[in-house]
């Protein structure tokens, strides 16, 4: 307990000096409270504005997906170069170890799979566990302009409703089912209707014309998703593309864990996105780190000590 008599005098008050009064500068995002915007600094690095969030949660809908079949192989060696984990509890709680201290964006939603209809989905956590995760964003996916499309809003209102109670942000996620155009149109009426209902942050696609027009349109961050694997030099092409329009950064991963060298992938997106390289440069950073580790590889089959 302090000490009620002895104690130095204060004296430093500093007159004369106003107040900073720092404005958080996320798009759209100054108006919210404190654990809110503590969880999205979290998630988009306060010295770019931008994340690179690792997307391993396919499994959720697809199963054991090439390049995610064994987690703790694939995924384990990525993680120190994300901003922000997008999984599911199960895969996280089996295999993330919590020593990582990355952002968690958990999949909230979850219904139908590949075998059946998709989208057909509820709120499948409830906010204690998310809380019990430490989640710092909460993802959900949204299904507008399909037959999905009031039921997949309703979650993502109930998802918003409850982050908002504790200060958790929501990522609504526009899926695009086969019956759907990826063009700026679709995406742009997608994206605002998210954020229309309160999404903090919107996960959608690039596409390329008129993606600025995306972006302008919502008034919250976007970040893309990657979509099917693309050589690695387009994947890189469009992530450039994207930021330079206005995304916020990337949610992706096939593109990264399906590469032909996903560690120096995730490094080169992470230039892209973070330091706004040029595709180019970063491809060449791309070569350059798997090469490097080619070498490595091949040292250690080399006999160990003094030779
Ligand atoms: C899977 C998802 C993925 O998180 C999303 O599609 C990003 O991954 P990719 O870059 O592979 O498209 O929502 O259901």
């Amino acid at each position: 307990m302090a000490e009620a008599t002895g104690n130095q005098e204060s004296k430093d008050y500093g007159i004369g000096i106003p107040v900073d009064n720092p404005v958080y500068k996320l798009k759209g995002s100054n108006n919210y409270d404190w654990g809110m915007k503590d969880r999205l600094s979290r998630v988009f690095n306060p010295k770019s504005g931008r994340t690179v969030m690792l997307a391993f949660d396919h499994g959720y809908i697809m199963g054991p997906t090439s390049g995610l079949e064994r987690i703790d192989i694939t995924i384990s060696p990525l993680l120190e170069y994300a901003d922000c984990l997008m999984c599911t509890r199960g895969v996280l709680r089996a295999c993330i170890p919590p020593t990582y201290n990355k952002a968690i964006s958990l999949r909230c939603s979850a219904g139908s799979t590949v075998l059946t209809e998709l989208n057909d989905e509820c709120v499948g956590v409830e906010i204690e566990d998310a809380i019990r995760l430490n989640t710092s964003m909460m993802a959900v996916m949204v299904a507008i302009g399909s037959k999905f499309e009031a039921l997949t809003v309703r979650n993502l209102c109930k998802m918003i409703e409850t982050g908002n109670r504790y200060g958790i942000p929501t990522l609504g996620v526009t899926a695009v089912g086969k019956e759907l155009t990826r063009d700026a149109r679709y995406l742009g009426l997608a994206t605002r209707v998210l954020a229309e209902n309160g999404a903090q942050v919107i996960k959608t696609y690039f596409c390329e014309e008129k993606f600025e027009q995306v972006t302008a349109g919502c008034p919250v961050p976007i970040v893309i998703a990657g979509g099917k694997k693309l050589p690695e030099l387009d994947a890189l092409k469009m992530a450039y593309k994207a930021v330079d329009q206005g995304a916020l950064g990337v949610d992706m991963g096939r593109n990264i864990f399906q590469a032909e060298n996903p560690v120096a992938m995730i490094q080169a997106v992470k230039a892209v996105v973070h330091d706004g390289e040029k595709p180019d440069k970063a491809f060449k950073l791309y070569n350059d780190i798997k090469s490097d580790r080619k070498s490595k590889d091949k040292s250690a089959d080399l006999p160990q000590g003094n030779i």
